[in-house]
């Protein structure tokens, strides 16, 4: 994860930047982006799997899928490591262009995109559009059609593989709102038209059966599914799809004691089965690309908070629970009012010999849900000023802020080689204001 160490005086550093030293510059809450991890975790996802593809003498791609953490400066580190990036909005499509991405190295994304996204999309050249309906191919049929301009298509499929940490972020069993069916044949019904179409260029297929998935299995079961069809519409059409998009969906750890995927080993089976798929079938290669967002971002994000009150309760079932109240809270972390997810904190701004006691970290908003870190050991004299650092922060949390109560949104700041700059910045109040019409 970020680099973090402890400086002589016991403070946090994290890309040689003491935690004091941003906290006082950039205020609290902030989110720290430490670069160097960010692009060494971008650069092992494409080594990974374009050695374990190379050993078939095959290819794979890595797109950042940019909803866990976008801004221009960010894309601009995810093309320097030669990804592509892959929105999921008419937003963030803006926001890889600013970073200088070609549109050739942009997918888009959606289950609902509007018609000016897909016309800009056309207009700039996006490399890949995922289709995700009936609907929508006959949309962009028509679109491309007025354009006069051929649009590339990825059909997105459900597998019917049922993974990911959380009910709301398993996207590929059959009752949920992506893609379409392999079961039903809705796949292969989308996947006829669009090649019927003149105005429209099947690329290939593309899933993404969840996120924070741990089983790899789940993953091989996907691609052996993906290769399938591929074969199956090249058995009837003699027309086989140049391109397979395994999606992502990486498991990070949030905490010490939780696992993350091991993305070498994924690598090398997922390379294994397509390979068995492409020899099953008889034909050439497809060039194979994943999507990987949080096993990116994840881990190199930190936020860093100021303690303001503590207390002490009673436990039903006997003993106490210290409550740590900081200066953000659920408007600036979702994720755990969201899915039930579980983090760690720790003091950043100093070492403390107190015994650590049971505590739960909880935010400023008017709700008891409001709660960032259920269950923590805290030091027992954690107190109105310390800084407190809950990592692995990187991924879907700016990206999911809101305004509550009217809070202002959090900066983002990345660090490298003790220098630091900001990526996104603070709300103000009067941006508040503004927003306000008298
Ligand atoms: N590709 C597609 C088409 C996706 O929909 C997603 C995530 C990804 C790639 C990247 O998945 P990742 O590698 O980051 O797991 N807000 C939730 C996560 C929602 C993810 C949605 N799609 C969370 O905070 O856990």
């Amino acid at each position: 994860s970020a680099t973090v160490v402890r400086t002589d005086d016991g403070a946090l550093g994290v890309g040689g930047c003491d935690v004091r030293a941003l906290a006082a510059e950039y205020g609290t809450p902030v989110y720290v982006v430490d670069e160097a991890d960010f692009r060494a975790r971008a650069a092992g996802f494409r080594d990974h799997f374009a050695a374990a593809f190379g050993r078939h003498g095959a290819h794979c791609d890595v797109f950042y899928a940019s909803k866990a953490l976008l801004s221009s400066q960010i894309a601009g580190w995810v093309l320097d490591e030669g990804l592509g990036i892959d929105v999921a909005s008419g937003g963030e499509l803006e926001l890889a262009l600013r970073g200088g991405a070609p549109g050739a190295r942009i997918t888009l994304h959606g289950n609902n995109k509007s018609d000016a996204e897909l016309i800009r999309a056309l207009e700039v050249g996006v490399g890949r559009i995922v289709v995700d309906s009936m609907t929508e191919i006959g949309v962009l049929d028509a679109l491309a059609a007025a354009a006069g301009v051929v649009a590339p298509v990825l059909i997105r499929v459900t597998t019917g593989v049922h993974a990911g940490g959380h009910e709301y972020i398993a996207t590929s069993h059959e009752d949920q709102k992506f893609g379409l069916s392999l079961a039903t044949g809705a796949a292969l019904d989308a996947l006829r038209a669009v090649h019927a179409s003149p105005h429209l260029e099947l690329l290939g297929i593309h899933t993404h059966i969840g996120s924070q998935i741990l089983s790899i299995g789940a993953f091989k079961d996907s691609a052996e599914r993906m290769l399938r069809l591929r074969a199956d519409f090249a058995a009837e059409t003699g027309f086989e799809m140049p391109e397979v998009d395994l999606g992502g969906g990486y498991a990070i750890a949030y905490t010490p004691e939780s696992e993350s995927m091991d993305v070498e080993k994924a690598s090398l089976e997922i390379a294994d089965v397509v390979a068995q798929g492409v020899d099953a079938a008889g034909g050439g290669w497809p060039h194979i690309s994943i999507e990987p967002g949080r096993g990116i971002a994840g881990p190199a994000g930190m936020t860093l908070y100021t303690v303001g009150v503590t207390k002490n309760v009673s436990l039903e079932e006997g003993g106490q629970r210290q409550y740590v109240a900081v200066d953000g809270g659920m408007s600036d972390n979702m994720r755990t009012i969201t899915y039930g997810a579980e983090y760690t904190a720790a003091i950043a701004s100093r070492v403390s010999s107190a015994p650590p006691v049971l505590s739960r970290v909880v935010g400023k908003h008017c709700e008891s849900g409001d709660i960032l870190v259920r269950d923590v050991q805290l030091p027992s004299d954690i107190a109105r000023g310390d800084l407190l650092a809950v990592p692995a922060t990187g991924a879907y949390g700016r990206v999911m802020a809101s305004n509550y109560n009217s809070v202002l949104r959090p900066a983002v700041v990345g660090v490298r080689d003790g220098k630091s700059r900001v990526l996104i910045r603070r709300d103000t109040l009067a941006d508040l204001l503004d927003w306000d019409v008298l």
